[in-house]
């Protein structure tokens, strides 16, 4: 069975290659190389032993969607490509609209087309905005969002939904990630943000191995058991994993489904910093600095939905996280 991988070779996108190759899947990637490298086609192809085809496109570009129908039978999406990185977003607002929504506004329209009607989202918990209650279900209030990356976000789950009630047949799962960390075991897959990184773990790894000279901790007055922020963080192969198990769900019957897919358990910024120092035998240095303008104290998952209706769970722990993170940029320092 032929399935489409939108921004497949990108972090998230790469691990969930990986995770389709290996379960038998015929896959196809489409990612214009914007945030990610063409050397993760040979990565993917070495570790899964399997082959697959990868068009350098753009999927706003109606004719190599057409293209691609045309020479595949897709039976399923799963829906990487988009841009989503918070801060740029607020900087570049109009950027961020045009690619997240008509990306997918041209992808559920050539779907339509071409009678294809699942379609996996990359959605996230940034669409729940600061949290009422914690931990969060999927039944929380959203749409409270707070920078238009994660309003691009809200946007296309309810354009997801009004094109399931036009079209009953078309199936959308949208899985609201947390915080997704970490690399593939073999180190050859991992999180590679272009220069210096916004988010907690690429700046972590990048402190413990020299590249970056101290960590700034943005604030350590929230109301935390350590007083720095707390977060869901999963496993990126864990997450790879839950997109198998939503794409099964998706195959088997027609509907709208949201799930989170996170581990359940909050930890903090100096809770990652120790775990690391600890699991990897480096020192860690840091600073506590001012709050970053716009962060909300605390976030993590309700998970059981995805496990009661998905069969899924994270099975990975911090300490993996961790490790497999260290690995990978060791890996790429060694080039
Ligand atoms: C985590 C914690 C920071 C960097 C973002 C997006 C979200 C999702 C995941 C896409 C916070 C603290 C961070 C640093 C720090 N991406 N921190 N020093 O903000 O929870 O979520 O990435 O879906 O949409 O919003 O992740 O890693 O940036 O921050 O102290 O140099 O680490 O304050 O408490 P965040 P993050």
């Amino acid at each position: 069975m032929e399935v489409l991988v939108t921004g497949g070779l990108g972090f998230i996108g790469s691990h969930t290659v990986v995770e389709l190759l290996e379960d038998g899947y015929q896959v196809v990637v489409i990612d214009d190389l914007s945030n990610s490298s063409i050397d993760v086609v040979d990565k993917i192809k070495e570790i899964t032993g399997k082959d697959f085809v990868f068009y350098q496109k753009n999927v706003c570009d109606l004719d190599a969607l057409d293209m691609i129908f045309q020479k595949h039978s897709i039976q399923a999406v799963l829906h990487f490509a988009g841009y989503k990185a918070v801060g740029e977003s607020v900087q570049k607002p109009i950027l961020y609209y045009e690619n997240n929504l008509l990306s997918t506004l041209h992808l559920c329209q050539k779907m339509l087309e071409y009678g294809c009607y699942k379609f996996i989202f990359s959605s996230s918990a940034t669409v729940y905005g600061d949290p009422e209650v914690l931990p969060l279900t999927e039944k929380c209030k959203v749409g409270g969002t707070t920078n238009p990356y994660g309003t691009s976000k809200f946007m296309i789950e309810q354009i997801l939904k009004d094109i399931h009630v036009s079209n009953p047949k078309f199936t959308p799962v949208i899985l609201r990630y947390f915080n997704p960390i970490g690399a593939h075991p073999s180190g050859y897959l991992g999180e590679k943000p272009n220069g210096i990184p916004n988010n907690l773990m690429p700046y972590i790894v990048r402190v413990a191995s020299g590249e970056l000279e101290i960590l700034s901790v943005f604030g350590d007055d929230y109301d935390t058991p350590d007083g720095t922020g707390v977060r869901d963080y999963i496993h990126v192969v864990d997450l790879a994993k839950g997109h198998l198990c939503a794409l099964k769900k998706a195959l088997g019957e027609d509907g709208v489904f949201v799930y989170n897919l996170g581990t359940g358990c909050g930890y903090s910024v100096l809770d990652l910093v120790h775990n690391f120092e600890k699991v990897n035998g480096v020192k860690v240095p840091y600073k506590i600095v001012d709050r970053r303008p716009g962060d909300i104290a605390s976030c993590y998952a309700d998970p059981s939905l995805a496990l009661q209706e998905l069969g899924w769970k994270a099975e990975l722990g911090l300490e993996d996280m961790m490790r497999d993170s260290y690995r990978f940029i060791l890996k790429q320092n060694e080039k």
